[in-house]
């Protein structure tokens, strides 16, 4: 028989309890920084030696840092469901939860890509990336991450796992970034949406949207439960 199909789309929140900071309870500031200074085309163009540093020190924690019970839920699930992760989160956490289908809305802190062209990618060495570190071609690399303003080149494949999603949860995102903030428009009208975050984004404030307001790494491995066990009772 075909498996349900979920999609989730995570943000900063399902890392929170891992120890990687989320972005806007930080009112903006990135370890001290403007946003625009660190995640930019201009700020790139400004400062790359300040860029690269900053992305070298996230990668170091990003490193050190384990899957929580709420990663390992999500990765769990696809014993039971067809599942795809939709994250906007640059660390591989949900990777090595477990989940086997992934994919990066913003791109990897673990890669680096030529500053001259976005399908050259490679993987991080030594876990640094500095001035003087070129592609094959000769151009500057830089992290593999889409800054404000950068087009978003997996939102396509992103809108389709929700066109087709029978179940959706969304996880500790406060949903300010477009394009991912707009995938939950894309949902069938009757899959049922799951929002667990502790401050549901406003923009989730809706009727037809069960509000878990929780730490994920405690609401999702209840839900994952529960999402099993309303499976057995549609199939018995
Ligand atoms: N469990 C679940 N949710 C949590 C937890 C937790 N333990 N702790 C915090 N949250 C929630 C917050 O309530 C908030 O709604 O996580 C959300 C984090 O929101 P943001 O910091 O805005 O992160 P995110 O939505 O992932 O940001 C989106 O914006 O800055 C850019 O590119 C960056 O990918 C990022 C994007």
């Amino acid at each position: 028989m075909l498996k349900k199909k979920i999609a989730v789309l995570s943000g900063a929140g399902i890392s929170a309890e891992s120890g990687i900071a989320t972005f806007r309870d930080a009112n903006g500031l990135w370890e001290g920084h403007d946003v625009m200074e660190v995640a930019s085309p201009e700020g790139w163009d400004k400062n790359p030696a300040l860029v690269l540093d900053f992305y070298n020190k996230r990668r170091e924690v990003v490193l050190s840092a384990q899957p929580n019970a709420g990663h390992k839920a999500i990765a769990e699930l696809e014993e039971h469901f067809e599942v795809a992760v939709i994250t906007q989160n640059i660390d591989d956490l949900h990777e090595r939860a477990g989940s086997t289908n992934v994919l990066h809305l913003h791109g990897s802190i673990l890669e680096a890509r030529s500053s001259e062209d976005e399908s050259k990618i490679y993987p991080v060495e030594n876990g640094k990336i500095a001035i003087g570190d070129l592609c094959e071609e000769g151009a500057q690399l830089r992290p593999n991450i889409v800054w404000f303003g950068e087009r978003v080149p997996a939102i396509d494949e992103a809108v389709s796992y929700f066109l087709e999603a029978d179940i959706i949860l969304v996880v500790g995102t406060s949903l300010a970034v477009y394009p991912a903030a707009g995938l939950i428009n894309y949902a069938k009208r009757e899959s049922a949406i799951y929002v667990i975050d502790p401050n549901t984004p406003p923009t989730l404030w809706k009727d037809n949207v069960k509000r878990i307001e929780e730490a994920s790494a405690k609401a999702l491995p209840k839900l994952k439960e529960q999402l099993i066990e309303d499976l057995a009772s549609t199939t018995s």
